[in-house]
């Protein structure tokens, strides 16, 4: 199945599988990071930007936004969230923009939909180009040192009279550049149990390989994972916020 088919299939029940996520502290952390580290303007993209809920609460902040996925089904839904932002079908490994952004962010590790590390490298320069002088990149990523294949995420939804339980799990073999993602649904209701089932395929990396692909472009501070405060990454944990400051001069 390709990255498209499998959002969408998704992309009906997408808002329903993130219902526990807080959008609203990840993109009230990315605001901070800009006023922090950025230039100060407000045109915002959202790379892998899925329904649009980043863009929604970015909006709130005076962001001019506009969104990138490579799905149009999940970008119709975005254009219903968000009838004032500006979405076009595309890679984020080849992004081409008109006008610079001043703040570019890429959540829930969509940036590992790169897929592998070529086209990740693609992706951190057609970001730089995009960027105005002073921009930032805000992103969140997952050591592969650090991916423990036991672990998976689970959280059940009442929806229309079934029950919704959605799982999501990382899976790396210990070698290579390539992890994947694990995804399953649950539909329960009063007769059977329908159960969906999917794996995408996705770049694994280690972070200092990460900021050794960023180095030549970003001045980078890694946060740790917590999106209602913010605190240097210590080292240890294998989930980070990576903010990425546009260095001068290189176009
Ligand atoms: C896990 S969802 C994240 C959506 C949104 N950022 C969020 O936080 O809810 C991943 C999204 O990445 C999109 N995607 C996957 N590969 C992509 C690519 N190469 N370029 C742009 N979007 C991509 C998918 O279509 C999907 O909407």
């Amino acid at each position: 199945m390709s990255n498209n088919a499998l959002y969408t299939d998704l992309s009906g029940y997408y808002d329903l599988m993130c219902a526990d996520i807080n959008y609203q502290a990840q993109s009230n952390s990315a605001h901070r990071f800009h006023q922090l580290f950025g230039n100060g303007g407000k045109r915002h993209l959202d790379l892998a930007c899925g329904t649009g809920p980043h863009i929604a609460f970015l909006q709130k902040e005076g962001y001019v936004c506009s969104g990138v996925d490579i799905n149009q089904p999940m970008l119709e839904l975005a254009k219903l969230r968000c009838p004032d932002g500006q979405f076009t079908l595309g890679n984020m490994c080849e992004l081409e923009v008109s006008e610079p952004f001043n703040l570019i962010t890429c959540f829930l590790y969509s940036i590992h939909y790169s897929g592998d590390l070529i086209q990740l490298k693609n992706c951190i320069a057609s970001v730089y180009k995009a960027l105005s002088d002073g921009g930032v990149f805000c992103f969140n990523a997952v050591d592969k040192q650090h991916i423990d294949n036991r672990l998976t995420a689970t959280h059940s939804v009442a929806y229309q009279q079934s029950v919704f339980t959605f799982g999501s799990s990382w899976h790396y073999s210990g070698e290579g550049e390539k992890q994947t993602l694990k995804l399953s649904i649950e539909k329960t209701d009063e007769s059977s149990t329908q159960r969906w089932t999917d794996e995408h395929p996705m770049v694994a990396i280690r972070f200092d390989e990460l900021q050794d692909l960023l180095a030549p472009y970003f001045d980078v501070t890694m946060f740790e994972h917590e999106h209602d405060k913010i605190a240097p990454w210590q080292g240890q944990s294998g989930n980070a916020i990576f903010v990425c400051v546009k260095k001068a001069g290189l176009n």
